[in-house]
């Protein structure tokens, strides 16, 4: 295929998005590498055959969150322990206790896995720990520090005297879907904390952590969204490429899509089963970049994120774009937004994060019978003159995820372009064709009051 300069985006465009598809393969993330779930053990307390843990979930990942149904945990015992009671979580299942009648209850679980879930914050008061049941969602740390961690209290039992405490194996952690891989539970330093109002320091017994990253390749799931792109410099909207999450049924009077979720499992399924409006992408969710405005010193964007779902609200909902103007100062209107550090993935390129404004937008609502599901923001970025052109789709982003998924993109050869005779022009705003300057000016005039 023939490279011409007018018609297709430049070399470095290319190399950049093909770089960027092959980090993809990778199995961590080049815009959050160091993002991880920390599973902690902590020892508060050796018993006659067990011991008292805190077990502690932090999600240190910038924009990935853990939405409901909530997280689900899990591991295996090394040895006969069993839990013998539990508060702030509890096991999905109490398993064979018929050993263990020494106890005087009955033990909350003698599963050899047992999988963990999260109470709900209207839990009785008694089943209750601190930083507790929050229904297993974890905020992303980037947004919400405070709300990205989540912890319960376990007594394990039944080892024995003169026991050796063993930390459990082959930890999973579950969103509930599948897409983490835990590492093994390892001795750490010996966490502290605080007592007498913050005036004392308190080491635990023993620490033991684990950290979990997230994979897309390991969670196996269809691709969730696509990104549809305009200008105002051209009449060409630039669709989501088709059956970027499935295609859709070739019978054109179906009047509503399935699309289901394979990578749940049955019993997930019931949650998590979209339905989606009918389109040629099929994508729950399309992410509209629209280049508005062109004045001097600055331009604009229209950035909508649009749910095509029936049965399923996003609460919490994030956008993560990497474009290079974002290292200039930029407002945007009806969003939350903060850039993230860049970690040396790219000199230019910017990853900024966006998310609602509570009790506005923060919920991206389902399409009801006519209408979608919208949430929509305007962002006027200034420009660095050095840099900034609309040529080779350089004004479009580079990259985009919502929910910390990947949105699948339009190759550059499908961008809307200038129109033709732009190209020999160094910059746009000198040499552009006079009907257009004519059209930036009153829309810049337009813009302003
Ligand atoms: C997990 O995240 C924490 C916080 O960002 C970081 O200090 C730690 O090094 C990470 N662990 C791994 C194994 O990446
Ligand atoms: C429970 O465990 C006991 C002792 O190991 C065993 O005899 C019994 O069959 C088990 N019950 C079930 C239902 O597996
Ligand atoms: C909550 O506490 C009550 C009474 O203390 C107990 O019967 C119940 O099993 C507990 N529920 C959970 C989920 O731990
Ligand atoms: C987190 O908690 C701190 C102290 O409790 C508070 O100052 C801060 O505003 C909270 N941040 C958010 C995002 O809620
Ligand atoms: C535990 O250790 C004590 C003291 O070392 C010893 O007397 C006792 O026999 C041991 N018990 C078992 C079950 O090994
Ligand atoms: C973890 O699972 C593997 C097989 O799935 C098993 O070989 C290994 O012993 C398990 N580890 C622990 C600590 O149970
Ligand atoms: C996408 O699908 C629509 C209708 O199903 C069709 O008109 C269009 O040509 C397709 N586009 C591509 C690039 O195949
Ligand atoms: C989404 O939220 C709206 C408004 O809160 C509610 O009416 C609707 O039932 C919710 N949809 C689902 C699928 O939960
Ligand atoms: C943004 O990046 C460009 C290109 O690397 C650089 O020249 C400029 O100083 C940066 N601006 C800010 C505000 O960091
Ligand atoms: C630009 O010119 C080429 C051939 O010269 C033509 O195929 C293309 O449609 C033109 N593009 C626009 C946006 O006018």
């Amino acid at each position: 295929m023939e490279l011409t300069l007018h018609s297709t985006p430049s070399l470095l465009l290319r190399l950049l998005l093909f770089i960027a598809i092959s980090t993809f393969s990778d199995c961590y993330d080049p815009l959050d590498p160091n993002g991880n779930i920390t599973i902690t053990f902590d020892i508060l307390q050796y018993t006659p055959d067990g011991y008292q843990a805190r077990v502690s979930i932090r999600n240190y990942q910038q924009y990935r969150h853990v939405d409901e149904p909530g997280w689900k945990l899990g591991w295996r015992w090394a040895d006969d322990e069993v839990i013998l009671s539990m508060s702030g979580a509890f096991a999905t299942q109490q398993g064979n206790c018929s050993d263990n009648f020494k106890y005087q209850q009955t033990p909350h679980s003698c599963e050899r896995n047992p999988t963990i879930m999260d109470l709900m914050p209207d839990a009785w008061p008694e089943n209750m720990s601190e930083e507790c049941c929050r229904g297993g969602v974890l905020a992303a740390w980037a947004i919400n520090p405070n709300m990205s961690f989540s912890s319960f209290e376990i007594e394990v039992a039944n080892l024995g005297a003169n026991y050796t405490a063993h930390p459990p194996g082959n930890l999973t952690f579950k969103d509930p879907g599948p897409g983490y891989t835990c590492g093994l539970l390892e001795d750490a330093d010996p966490s502290v904390s605080w007592d007498v109002g913050g005036r004392r320091q308190v080491r635990v017994k023993r620490t033991w952590k684990s950290t979990c990253t997230y994979s897309s390749f390991v969670a196996n799931k269809l691709p969730a969204c696509c990104v549809s792109l305009s200008t105002f410099y051209s009449p060409i909207v630039t669709p989501c490429p088709n059956c970027s999450c499935g295609c859709r049924d070739a019978d054109p009077t179906t009047l509503s899509c399935i699309r289901e979720d394979f990578s749940l499992s049955n019993s997930d399924l019931d949650n998590n089963l979209n339905v989606v409006q009918c389109t040629d992408n099929m994508c729950p969710i399309r992410v509209h970049w629209h280049i508005k405005n062109n004045y001097m010193t600055y331009w604009r964007i229209k950035l909508t994120v649009s749910n095509y779902n029936y049965k399923r609200n996003y609460s919490n909902w994030n956008l993560l774009v990497q474009h290079p103007a974002f290292n200039q100062s930029a407002t945007v209107y009806s969003f939350n937004s903060k850039l993230l550090p860049s970690n040396g993935f790219s000199d230019i390129d910017e990853v900024a994060l966006f998310w609602g404004i509570d009790f506005y937008n923060s919920e991206l609502l389902n399409v009801d019978e006519n209408k979608l599901g919208s949430v929509t923001t305007d962002i006027l970025l200034e420009k660095n003159l050095d840099i900034f052109t609309f040529r080779n789709g350089w004004a479009f982003p580079r990259r985009i995820y919502f929910n910390g998924e990947n949105c699948v993109m339009s190759p550059p050869d499908n961008f809307p372009m200038l129109p033709n005779n732009s190209f020999k022009l160094k910059s746009i705003y000198h040499h552009f064709p006079l009907l257009l300057v004519i059209h930036l000016t009153l829309t810049n005039l337009l813009g302003w009051f």
